[in-house]
């Protein structure tokens, strides 16, 4: 059985005094949560704050993006190192925001992955269609395109301490989930794609949905076959409304 994972995606929200609250709040609910690992990515600035806060709990922190690079003149770029000098035991790469926001193309995104790993973190790679794509019928090739490319450049071993994240770009921060149904067709697909390549590895594999999770739609979602818990955006920076989340991928 593999071991259920939540991970909070702030994005660019919060501030000290909040963020405060929020993460007591999350650590004094934790123990109602059972054995699900959870984890908060924070923005840069208060990954100090998360590792003062937490690093005596159960509750992990990471970031949300990380430079390719290992050091040098990236004016405005975090490294690898950086963020394990700060306790990080997550990075996310390769968000559907990232990628059409700011231009992260596969080929960088499989860098970033591997500047994780390098450093000992966790990358959760996010893979996910949008609209159009899944109108068109290209859902999973454009998913599997986005796992190749990773797989690709740093082997399917290094999945063995990694997770993929499927995020539909059009349930992101949209209130429309995918049906659970819809989720775990998609999940049985990644799945299978790192199965060709190895299948132990593929056995091992947390893949988390992502996109509008909230705490009703929770429970039907993690109970599908092949996920194996949450990317949670907008309904993590509520503590209630995480942990209930969270209280979900134990059942
Ligand atoms: P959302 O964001 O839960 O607000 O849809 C998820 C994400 O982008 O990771």
């Amino acid at each position: 059985m593999r071991q259920k994972l939540v991970v909070g995606n702030w994005k660019m929200h919060g501030c000290g005094a909040d963020n405060r609250r929020l993460l007591q709040a999350l650590v004094a609910g934790l123990p109602t949560v059972g054995d699900a690992s959870v984890a908060v990515c924070v923005p840069f600035p208060y990954l100090a704050q998360a590792q003062s806060l937490l690093a005596a709990t159960p509750l992990a922190w990471g970031a949300q993006n990380l430079s390719e690079h290992a050091q040098g003149a990236y004016t405005g770029e975090v490294s690898a190192a950086m963020l394990a000098d700060f306790g990080c035991r997550y990075a996310i790469v390769g968000h559907s925001e990232r990628r059409a926001l700011y231009g992260e193309a596969d080929a960088q995104v499989a860098a970033k992955f591997a500047a994780a790993k390098a450093a000992g973190i966790t990358p959760i790679l996010c893979v996910g269609e949008t609209l159009a794509q899944r109108e068109s019928d290209e859902t999973v090739a454009v998913v599997s395109a986005q796992l190749d490319a990773v797989l690709d450049a740093v082997g399917v071993a290094a999945f063995a301490d990694a997770v993929v994240a499927y995020e539909p770009v059009w349930a992101i921060g949209t209130g429309r989930t995918a049906t659970p149904a819809q989720a775990q067709a998609v999940h049985a697909a990644i799945r299978a794609r790192v199965a060709g390549r190895d299948a132990d590895v593929a056995r091992g594999l947390q893949i988390l949905y992502g996109g509008s999770v909230k705490a009703q739609s929770a429970g039907e979602i993690f109970a599908q076959a092949d996920i194996d818990g949450g990317l949670v955006g907008g309904a993590s920076l509520v503590a209630e409304e995480f942990l209930a989340i969270c209280q979900a991928a134990n059942r």
